[in-house]
């Protein structure tokens, strides 16, 4: 066989070889494009669901509540979480959910400070190929997995009739929540949904109407002492967005000899505000059962960290696509339905109400 034969033979053979490596390369890279978390997980560690609860704040009663139960049901399941709470610090609560992210987190639930900035960490987590919850606020312009939370608009709305019920004419002061956040819009969107018609008529007027910012209850003892500076202590009613806001609007009435005398709605049926419910100081507070809340979100979590994709009748449109959304019912608490509600549901104990 000729010199030249051999020659083109061993090049043949040399082609053919580099040729089948190169396909063998190529197989591999396109496989783990998305990893699924799970099946990375089962090689690494103990093989456990693990997700990722990335908090606003631990500042009011209900966040406290709030992160044990969801602790408490994530566990019940069989899972773990790691909680993180930024305590009002946009930048802080990126860099806590980029850690969750980088530990490997399989789901990530985030409770939103900022309904815009949050959007970034949704991007992140996809990339990583980690789905995201969100928990009771929505995350605004952003491809969020799921929603769940209240009826928002349905807590405005419950808090209107009260007070108008009692207030059908006269000057309100409206302390709204944080702008940042997307539920005190929901709020004061449901509030003016029944005000609208009878400031419209000329029943009611809103002499003062200001976001409390940060949520924090300081900013909204000054907006009411401003309120009440602004119009001559001239007020009939007053919905603060939640109860730690209309804790602060009743001590500013207090300073003036007016609390109790004017009916004052919150949310959250926080235990100062039951007390002061049955005291007389507060009209009446949303109670959101958080403890279905948790469960609910708990569940869906560790369903959708299992690779399942949930689909729901509800959509709510953030900005930027229509969210699958679950909402719950909000109930209005007044001193009559103290006892049938947060009382039998366990939420208060008989006792602390009325101490
Ligand atoms: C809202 C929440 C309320 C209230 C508030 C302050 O988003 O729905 O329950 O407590 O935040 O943190």
């Amino acid at each position: 066989m000729g010199l030249w034969r051999v020659l083109f033979f061993m090049l043949a053979l040399t082609l053919v070889f580099c040729v089948a490596s190169a396909c063998e390369n190529t197989a591999t890279t396109l496989k783990p494009v998305v990893p699924t978390k799970l099946s990375e997980k089962e090689t690494v560690d103990d093989g456990k669901i693990k997700i990722g609860f990335s908090m606003d704040t631990l500042e009011e009663e209900r966040w406290l509540r709030d992160r044990d139960l969801f602790k408490a049901a994530v566990e019940d399941l069989g899972a773990e979480v790691k909680i993180l709470a930024a305590n009002g610090d946009d930048a802080e609560q990126v860099l806590q959910a980029e850690k969750l992210i980088s530990e490997g987190v399989d789901l990530l639930v985030v409770v939103p400070h900022n309904a815009e900035a949050t959007a970034a960490i949704v991007n992140k987590a996809h990339l990583a190929g980690i789905r995201v919850i969100s928990y009771d606020r929505l995350v605004k312009n952003s491809d969020i997995d799921l929603y769940v939370s209240f009826d928002n608009e349905k807590v405005g709305e419950l808090q209107a009739e009260a007070i108008t019920k009692l207030v059908p004419k006269g000057k309100y002061v409206y302390i709204g929540g944080a702008e940042t956040d997307n539920n005190a819009h929901l709020f004061k969107k449901g509030v003016f949904n029944v005000l609208q018609p009878l400031i419209d008529k000329g029943d009611i007027t809103v002499v003062y109407d200001e976001w409390t910012r940060n949520w924090l209850p300081d900013n909204a003892f000054a907006n009411m002492e401003a309120a009440l500076a602004a119009n001559n202590n001239d007020i009939d009613a007053v919905i603060a967005a939640n109860d730690a806001t209309a804790g602060k609007v009743i001590e500013a009435l207090e300073k003036q000899g007016l609390a109790g005398k004017i009916p004052v709605a919150g949310q959250d049926a926080e235990l100062l505000a039951a007390q002061r419910i049955v005291q007389g100081t507060q009209t009446m507070t949303v109670y959101k059962p958080i403890q279905t809340l948790a469960q609910e979100v708990a569940e869906l979590a560790v369903r959708m960290a299992k690779g399942e994709y949930i689909d729901t009748d509800r959509k709510v449109n953030n900005g930027k696509i229509e969210v699958p959304s679950v909402l719950l019912a909000p109930i209005a608490v007044n001193k009559e339905n103290m006892d049938e509600t947060v009382i039998r549901d366990g939420f208060h104990l008989r006792e602390d109400v009325y101490r």
